[in-house]
């Protein structure tokens, strides 16, 4: 069983990004920016939001992290975000989600400027990625760093079938709209499961790539998997687990110890998809930086 290593791919991506990041800065005297705002003081969100600012220090870029009280009216939040807009520092904005209930996300994403939007989710970027035109949009982080492994572990995708379990805004719809592009590292047959649907196994069983992002711990067990799929596992939960010295640790939505003898590729967690997601945030910061510059 290959292990499609998230670490690895991720750490090669931003020493490639470095590399052109250094490059930029020495013939344009700039830098990509990118700026994260976080409202309220989720935990899981705090750790994310950290890690972000982390990365882009890693390959050089300006990053900047903007705190506001969980209090925030939609008003100040959207004020701003078109202050971020009319910004030339400014290449990428992301409004870290979730957000608190008096804020309405929608109007949120439909505020950022689509040329700053680095998480792919403003209509414009997403109606473009179901179009095909990913060279003029951004591609949301998780299934575009998703796309990113299967390309580097020259997975063959051409014709098979790619079932997705899970439907979000974020991963499961332009996760399935990709794999279903005549593109590189695509090109499948699609079927989309979630809540609703009866029968998921009768479903997955049939999957040549198996694309878990369901948010439940473990719920793709061994007998859901046809022997030599490709498993990529979406999936970060936190669970009990006394044997650890937090009392808790991080499994992914699919039995990796179940399936591992069964599949052909597998993502770990942590360690496979996870990486990724930070590492295609910068990607798109640096791509809209240098479309901005004239430097594509
Ligand atoms: N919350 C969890 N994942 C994400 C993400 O990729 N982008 C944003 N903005 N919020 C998130």
């Amino acid at each position: 069983m290959l292990i499609i290593d998230g670490k690895k791919v991720s750490s090669d991506l931003k020493t490639e990004m470095k590399v052109r990041v250094d490059a930029h800065r020495a013939t344009t005297r700039k830098v990509p920016g990118l700026t994260v705002i976080i409202v309220g003081e989720d935990p899981a969100s705090q750790v994310y939001v950290r890690n972000k600012a982390k990365s882009c220090v890693e390959v050089g870029m300006n990053s900047s992290v903007i705190e506001m009280p969980a209090s925030t009216s939609q008003e100040v939040l959207l004020a701003k975000i078109h202050e971020l807009n009319a910004n030339s520092d400014v290449h990428g904005i992301l409004v870290q989600q979730p957000l608190p209930k008096q804020i309405d996300e929608f109007a949120v994403t439909m505020a950022i400027d689509p040329a700053k939007d680095v998480d792919g989710f403003h209509p414009e970027n997403l109606g473009k990625l179901v179009m095909g035109h990913l060279d003029r949009c951004f591609v949301s982080c998780t299934p575009y760093g998703i796309l990113e492994l299967l390309g580097r572990y020259n997975i063959e995708t051409k014709g098979k079938h790619c079932v997705v379990v899970g439907r979000s805004n974020i991963v499961g719809k332009p996760m399935a709209n990709l794999m279903l592009q005549k593109l590189e590292a695509t090109n499948c047959t699609v079927t989309i499961c979630h809540s609703a649907t009866k029968n998921i196994p009768a479903y997955t069983r049939q999957a040549d790539i198996l694309i878990a992002a369901i948010g439940k711990a473990r719920f793709i067990t061994a007998d859901m998997v046809k022997p030599g799929a490709v498993v990529i596992d979406v999936g970060i939960n936190r669970i009990d687990d006394p044997s650890t010295k937090s009392g808790t640790r991080l499994v992914g939505d699919v039995d990796y110890e179940g399936i591992s003898p069964i599949a052909s590729a597998m993502t770990p967690v942590p360690g496979g998809v996870g990486p990724m997601t930070i590492a295609m945030l910068l990607k798109n910061t640096l791509q809209s930086f240098e479309r901005v510059n004239g430097l594509l």
